[in-house]
């Protein structure tokens, strides 16, 4: 089994329920050496709560300087993609990120791709809130016709996002779903950074952020969000669909992306690796 020593940035929903993970040996042969966040008592705060010996990083160069670290994963946001990605990667660390959205500017994910083949490291991207990603992929080394992220959240949810806000649209007293936005991934990343991650992942994992649709429904009989994924094409067609609920410590992040970056921790330990 292939050992991971594993640095975690960001230490809130998703850092701490993998940083948990880790240390109660869930995610294989894989060691949590370093915890760091732009907020140090919460890293430390994390780190005490854990029983393994579990360094609190002052500044990123701590990890990146340290050679044991072989996989720095960011649970951060965007900015940290920005900032730090090509930092990590030139460090000799392979890099893993959950704040997928960043990568919808193409410039970034540009550089980021370049500084990892010249460094010959790798980014990985696990699924997160989305199910079905493994067969798009798929699907897509033949010709995909169309392909929909839809995704339906309660009218009290998307009333506070700044699309409705600014295009005045009244949510207050739905008796049925009503569709509120539908256009291109690439318009949706910019009308809904709400939505980036679900929607950069499954244009990442397909046809692009231009010819990736997204749909997003108001309905009123919902208490959590749900993402459909809908794909026509050569091989057919497939629908996936998650209901998720949310993490027990940031409501705006499903628990399933959190156990997403733990399996794909763990797969990366593991010499049988199952599903595409
Ligand atoms: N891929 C997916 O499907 C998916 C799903 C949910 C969340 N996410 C993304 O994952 C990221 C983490 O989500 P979360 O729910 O754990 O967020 P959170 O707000 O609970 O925690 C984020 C933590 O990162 C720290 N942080 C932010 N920027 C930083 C930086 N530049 N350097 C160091 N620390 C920094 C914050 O202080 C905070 O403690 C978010 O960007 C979120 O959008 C992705």
């Amino acid at each position: 089994m292939c050992q991971r020593i594993v640095a975690i940035i960001g230490c809130g929903a998703i850092g701490s329920i993998l940083a948990n993970a880790i240390d109660k040996k869930r995610t294989g042969n894989s060691d949590l050496r370093f915890l760091f966040d732009m907020n140090f008592e919460r890293a430390k705060d994390l780190a005490d709560k854990l029983d393994g010996p579990t360094k609190v990083a002052k500044e990123l160069n701590e990890i990146l300087e340290d050679k044991s670290v072989d996989l720095v994963i960011e649970a951060a946001s965007q900015e940290a993609v920005i900032q730090d990605s090509a930092d990590v990667l030139r460090s000799g660390k392979d890099l893993m990120v959950m704040s997928v959205g960043a990568f919808s500017d193409s410039d970034l994910l540009k550089e980021v791709r370049k500084v990892a083949e010249e460094a010959g490291k790798s980014i990985y991207l696990p699924s997160g809130a989305l199910v079905g990603l493994d067969g798009v992929k798929a699907a897509n080394i033949e010709k995909i016709d169309e392909i929909t992220l839809v995704t339906r959240k309660p009218p009290e949810v998307l009333s506070t996002t700044k699309y409705v806000q600014e295009q005045n649209i009244d949510l207050s007293n739905l008796d049925r779903p009503q569709t509120i936005f539908e256009s291109s991934a690439k318009n949706a990343v910019k009308a809904f950074p709400e939505s980036v991650n679900v929607a950069a992942s499954l244009s990442l994992a397909g046809v692009g952020f231009e010819k990736t649709k997204v749909k997003i429904i108001a309905d009123p009989s919902l208490t959590s969000n749900v993402h459909e994924v809908n794909v026509k094409g050569e091989v057919g067609e497939l629908s996936t669909k998650a209901k998720n609920v949310p993490s027990p410590d940031n409501p705006k992040t499903s628990y399933l992306a959190a156990l997403s970056a733990i399996m794909t921790l763990r797969s990366l330990t593991e010499v049988i690796s199952v599903g595409t």
